[in-house]
């Protein structure tokens, strides 16, 4: 009975975790300070005197935690979890002994606590892996479907650009530069593009943000509105939300597409407009589509500070698979588009960025920037994440988050 109520009570905060699986969606949210907060200061009323020797009765532990293995635990005494050590009682000098184990600390006024370790033999596991910070306030499930007011999307159907920005010469005012930010240095630095596809979120691939966890989205800043990236002016926001696709495969790069929630809302300018996205179905092929981004200038070179955009042309599925199926882990797919041009392409650091379509002033975004073999060569066209194949993906999550 007692075990059946424990288990209830670390179940439920787990279902509010920053990382979940919905429907063909995964989602990682950056951990919410208020959150953070809450839960330092319930585990801080417990002193860290009365936190040595006994700790069996202490609220604070039971928590939720994840070993450094991102196995699912729970918080408890040294003693609880490995009973057959017998560590009788560990006095405050010899909380040294915790650092051989997954500790779990709170962070106090004093600074880091340790008030045990990360007991994962008592947990069932479960099969994904999750990050650190839990917030049982937060229940993405719940907040499935209460729509966001989007009001600068722009649309394509083939025929009428729907709400669309003019996209003047030598401007690209939807370009989006990720940054990763070191907490070391507290310098940015360039890892791959985007775009803004309506105020509150920028379209990227999947493989840009593979491996993240809750604490490494808070890692993250996006420039918008800018040229170079080392100076000038531009609009920095953080990302309280990326969300990738659930079956992006990293070996293939089969669905290679993510989205990010941006903290505040992108304002529209002269610099900072919204792509345009296709709500019609077509090939392109052999329609001149335009790739921009901050990517490496040619195959192993140096990336530019500034802006650069290249004109390459849209190749059949088939030929593209001609070229590549042989030598691939995978195949070309329905849902990539292949785009070359003779010594044109796009390169490493352009990833994420948009292939688009110039229409009659407004660009339409039609790839995203995925993979390619070197850059440039001959025999290898560059290969994008089809935007048709993924509009109902896309605007389900402009909805939706
Ligand atoms: N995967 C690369 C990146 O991470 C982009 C590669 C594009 N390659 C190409 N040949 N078009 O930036």
């Amino acid at each position: 009975m007692k075990v059946a109520l424990f288990l209830a009570g670390a179940l439920i905060p787990i279902l509010g975790l920053h990382a979940e699986v919905i429907d063909d969606m995964e989602i990682i949210e950056a951990p919410s300070s208020t959150g953070h907060n809450r839960q330092s200061r319930q585990l801080f009323t417990n002193p860290w005197a009365r936190l040595t020797g006994v700790f069996r009765d202490q609220p604070a532990m039971n928590q939720p935690c994840v070993t450094k293995e991102g196995e699912f635990g729970v918080c408890m005494g040294i003693n609880e979890c490995y009973p057959e050590r017998k560590i009788f009682q560990i006095n405050r000098e010899d909380t040294w002994i915790f650092g051989q184990y997954n500790t779990c600390s709170v962070d106090a006024s004093e600074g880091k606590q340790i008030i045990g370790v990360c007991c994962a033999r008592a947990f069932p596991q479960m099969p994904t892996r999750i990050s650190n910070e839990i917030d049982p306030e937060r229940d993405l499930a719940a907040r499935k479907c209460s729509p966001m007011p989007t009001n600068q999307k722009c649309t394509y159907n083939g025929r009428r650009i729907v709400n669309g920005q003019e996209a003047p010469r030598n401007a690209y005012p939807f370009m989006a530069a990720m940054m990763r930010v070191s907490s070391y240095s507290n310098t940015a630095r360039q890892f791959c593009g985007g775009s803004l596809i309506d105020e509150s979120h920028v379209l990227t691939a999947a493989h840009c943000i593979e491996g993240f966890s809750a604490s490494d989205v808070k890692t993250l800043k996006v420039y918008l509105g800018a040229h170079d990236i080392k100076v000038g002016s531009r609009s920095e926001h953080s990302v309280i939300r990326i969300i990738k696709h659930k079956d992006f495969n990293p070996k293939t790069l089969v669905n290679d597409i993510a989205i990010l929630t941006l903290e505040t809302p992108a304002t529209m300018s002269n610099t900072i407009k919204t792509v345009c996205l296709p709500t019609f179905d077509s090939t392109f092929t052999n329609q001149q589509v335009t790739v921009s981004g901050w990517g490496a200038l040619n195959e192993g070179g140096r990336q530019p500070h500034v802006l650069h955009e290249v004109d390459v042309t849209v190749m059949s599925n088939s030929e593209c698979g001609g070229k590549y199926n042989s030598r691939i882990p995978g195949r070309i797919e329905s849902s990539m588009i292949c785009a070359a041009g003779y010594n044109k392409d796009s390169c490493s650091g352009d990833s994420g960025g948009p292939l688009y379509l110039k229409q009659s002033g407004f660009a339409v975004q039609v790839g995203i920037v995925s993979w390619g073999i070197g850059c440039a060569r001959a025999d290898s066209p560059g290969v994008y994440t089809r935007v048709t194949k993924m509009m109902d993906w896309i605007e389900r999550i402009q909805r939706c988050y």
